[in-house]
């Protein structure tokens, strides 16, 4: 039996202190240890995007990511980017263009177009398609995401 291992992460700038088993998820941690059930679990092998996290600023898909690798580290999910309950520009475009219908791929879209504005706050379509080509969304068909994320750019620009 492996042996637990304690780890302190800062999770949407809360800092957590557990002791985990060696083989738990960053994803399972997040969900079941800390309960922050917003990052959501699709596939369970690192295709679908559903659990994508900022790590240290970085999208990392949370199922193939240890809660043991994360000690030490920042974690932002989904929880963390409205503020005392309004919605972030992101969000709030999201929601303006109809960006979801079910929402179980939501949080992984959301904190992965996250990460691609806050390295290029004005990308080019190509760019977006590039950014976002490893999230599956089995409800919308793409484009009312790509246009939530075309104006989620120009909320952030004139904010
Ligand atoms: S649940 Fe992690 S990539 Fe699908
Ligand atoms: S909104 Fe249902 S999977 Fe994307």
């Amino acid at each position: 039996m492996p042996t637990p291992r304690q780890i302190q992460v800062t999770v949407n700038g809360r800092r957590y202190e557990s002791t985990v088993e060696p083989r738990l998820t960053l994803a399972d941690y997040l969900r079941h240890e800390i309960s922050l059930p917003g990052t959501h679990v699709g596939c369970e092998h690192g295709v679908c995007g559903a659990c994508t996290v900022l790590w240290n600023g970085r999208a990392v898909r949370s199922c193939i990511m240890l809660a043991v690798q994360a000690d030490g580290s920042e974690i932002t999910t989904v929880e963390g980017l409205a503020t005392d309950g309004a919605l972030n520009p992101i969000q709030q475009a999201f929601l303006e263009e109809h960006g979801l219908q079910c929402g179980f791929c939501t949080p992984g879209f959301l904190m992965t177009v996250t990460e691609m504005l806050e390295h290029n706050p004005n990308p080019s379509d190509e760019e977006i398609y590039d950014y976002l080509g490893g999230q599956i969304c089995r409800c919308t068909g793409y484009q009312s995401i790509l246009a939530a994320v075309r104006s989620a750019i120009q909320k952030k620009a004139s904010a």
